[in-house]
């Protein structure tokens, strides 16, 4: 589809957004004309690499009453499975025949009619992180994914594939200043990945309000502490080892860390990237935190 970058497992475009083999051109489209929310359902936005699965967990934990033990019997991606994926185990697109009792969906499509309509009717939690983190850890998840490759090329190549938009999921910035819009929607809740690793004690709660869950001080503490970078790591629900079409050079849990890209951007591409996210960001109040 793009002659100068490597072809992807069934790569498509669909809105000038890219896809590959996890989704299916039918998905999507049903995802967005079909698919129902239900009066109960959570949805979580993100853009790739952007804590996705931090959220995920986190979102179910407080949905299901704290139930760590529950949430170490199955894979996170099983108990909040993806809206418009194929290849996990619950029947997408519209959950059927998967007894999901409170429907947790997180997405990360910006294609689908989410990013520019999240509710009404139910609640939405969208994850935003700085994009040059976001660039890292897709970079290495491209690396690791077979399906993502062949991907034989390098971080700076990488990094033209990010600045031609020819990237899974399409454009950052359309689809971070596509919620940021909507940040002030009483049925959307947006939480900055930086604050959420950095301040998880003032962050929870804030979650857990916009859930309508009633947390101590001690929940708050324990939460923190399942959801730390060591013990996701650590924890196989969350942690993605073993799952097919990784390889096992790659370890899904990366780094964690907010400033990262700093090992990877030389000074040239990161004026160049601030260049072109000043001028897209410019004036929308949208402030993200680069470093720690
Ligand atoms: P890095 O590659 O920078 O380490 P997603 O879940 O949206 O795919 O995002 C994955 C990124 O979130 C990875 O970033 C991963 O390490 C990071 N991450 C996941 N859980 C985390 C946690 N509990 N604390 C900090 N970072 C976490």
């Amino acid at each position: 589809l793009n002659p100068k970058y490597p072809k992807m497992m069934n790569e498509f475009v669909y809105k000038d957004v890219l896809f590959v083999h996890w989704t299916t051109r039918r998905n999507i489209e049903l995802v967005e004309q079909e698919f129902e929310f239900l009066p109960d359902d959570l949805l979580i936005a993100t853009f790739p690499k952007s804590g996705t699965t931090l959220m995920q967990e986190l979102a179910w934990l407080l949905r299901h009453n704290l139930d760590f033990a529950g949430a170490k019997a199955s894979r996170v991606f099983e108990r909040v499975p993806f809206l418009e994926e194929n290849w996990t185990s619950h029947t997408c697109p519209r959950c059927r025949g998967r007894a999901l009792s409170r429907r947790t969906c997180p997405t990360t499509s910006s294609g689908a009619r989410i990013e520019a309509a999240p509710g009404p009717g139910f609640k939405t939690i969208c994850v935003l992180r700085n994009p040059k983190d976001v660039l890292v850890s897709y970079y290495h998840f491209y690396k690791g994914v077979v399906d993502y490759g062949p991907w034989p090329w390098d971080f700076s190549s990488f990094f033209d594939m990010w600045m031609d938009g020819w990237i899974v999921a399409g454009d950052w910035f359309r689809v971070a200043k596509a919620w940021w819009a909507q940040r002030n929607r009483p049925d959307l809740l947006l939480v900055k990945f930086e604050d959420l690793v950095r301040r998880p004690a003032l962050e929870i709660p804030r979650v857990a309000e916009f859930l309508g869950v009633e947390v101590g001080q001690d929940d708050v503490k324990r939460l923190a502490n399942a959801l730390s970078f060591d013990a996701m790591k650590e924890n196989p629900a969350t942690n993605y080892s073993g799952v097919p079409g990784m390889l096992d050079s790659f370890s899904f849990m990366r780094s964690g860390k907010v400033g990262d890209w700093k090992r990877f951007f030389t000074v040239s591409q990161s004026e160049q990237f601030d260049r072109i996210y000043q001028a897209e960001m410019a004036g929308t109040g949208l402030e993200l935190e680069f470093d720690w």
